[in-house]
C-alpha cells in the first residue's frame, strides 16, 4: 500500500506539515509505503487552463498522486478554509488521480478546531470522485505542540491521531480490494 500525504503549508515549520510526518511515521510503522509531499519546499506553479505545466514538481506531484493507493490532504485554517497553495496544487488534478481512492483530510488551526478547510476538502475530494473518510484530523490551540521525536506532545491528541490512521489504513484497503 502506497500513500501520499500533501502538505498543503506554505510555512517552513508548519504545525501541519510537522503532522503530516507524524502521520507518515504512524503509517509506515503499519508497513505503508508513505510519503510527505511539501508544498513549501517543492512549490507548485499557478494554475493556468490556458497552459499545460511541465515544471518539474508539478509532474513529480501528479506521478506520486497516481501512483497512490490511498491520499492526505493537510492543511493549514486559512480565514476559515484552506491554504491557498493546496487550492492551486488540487486544481492542477482531477478525476484521474483521485477517483476510486480513500482520501483523510487533515488540518491545523490557531483555534480550538479547523474544520471549515475540513468540510471545504471534503468537498473538493467528492467533486474529483475520490472516497471521503468519515474521520478526519483536527489539531488546534495548545494541541500543535510536537516534542523532539516529532511527536504531538499531548498524549490524547497523539492517541487521536494514531486511531485515525488506523481507520484510514482500514479504509484504504477495503475500498483498494
Ligand atoms: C492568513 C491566516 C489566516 C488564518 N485564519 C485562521 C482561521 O480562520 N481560524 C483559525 O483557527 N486560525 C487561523 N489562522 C491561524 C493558523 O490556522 C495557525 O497559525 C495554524 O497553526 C497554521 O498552520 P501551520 O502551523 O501549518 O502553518 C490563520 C493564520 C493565517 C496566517
Amino acid at each position: 500500500m502506497n500513500i501520499i500525504i500533501l502538505a498543503g503549508s506554505n510555512r517552513k515549520a508548519a504545525t501541519s506539515t510537522l503532522l503530516s510526518h507524524y502521520i507518515a511515521s504512524q503509517l509506515k510503522e503499519k508497513g505503508v509505503t508513505a510519503r510527505v509531499f511539501d508544498l513549501y519546499e517543492k512549490p507548485i506553479p499557478f494554475y493556468s487552463p490556458d497552459t499545460e505545466s511541465s515544471d518539474a514538481n508539478l509532474l513529480e506531484m501528479k506521478e506520486a498522486l497516481l501512483r497512490a493507493d490511498g491520499i492526505v490532504l493537510a492543511t493549514p485554517e486559512y480565514h476559515g478554509s484552506m491554504s491557498g497553495v493546496l487550492k492551486n496544487a488540487l486544481d492542477h488534478v482531477g478525476f484521474d488521480y483521485f477517483d476510486g481512492k480513500a482520501v483523510l483530510s487533515v488540518s491545523s488551526a490557531g483555534g480550538a478546531v479547523g474544520v471549515s478547510s475540513l468540510q471545504q476538502l471534503q468537498t473538493i475530494v467528492r467533486n474529483v470522485h475520490g472516497i471521503n473518510c468519515p474521520e478526519w484530523i483536527s489539531i488546534g490551540g495548545e494541541q500543535r505542540a510536537f516534542n523532539d521525536n516529532g511527536e504531538p506532545a499531548d498524549a490524547k491528541t497523539k492517541a487521536r491521531v494514531e486511531k485515525t490512521i488506523t481507520y484510514f489504513v482500514k479504509l484504504v484497503q477495503t475500498v483498494r480490494h
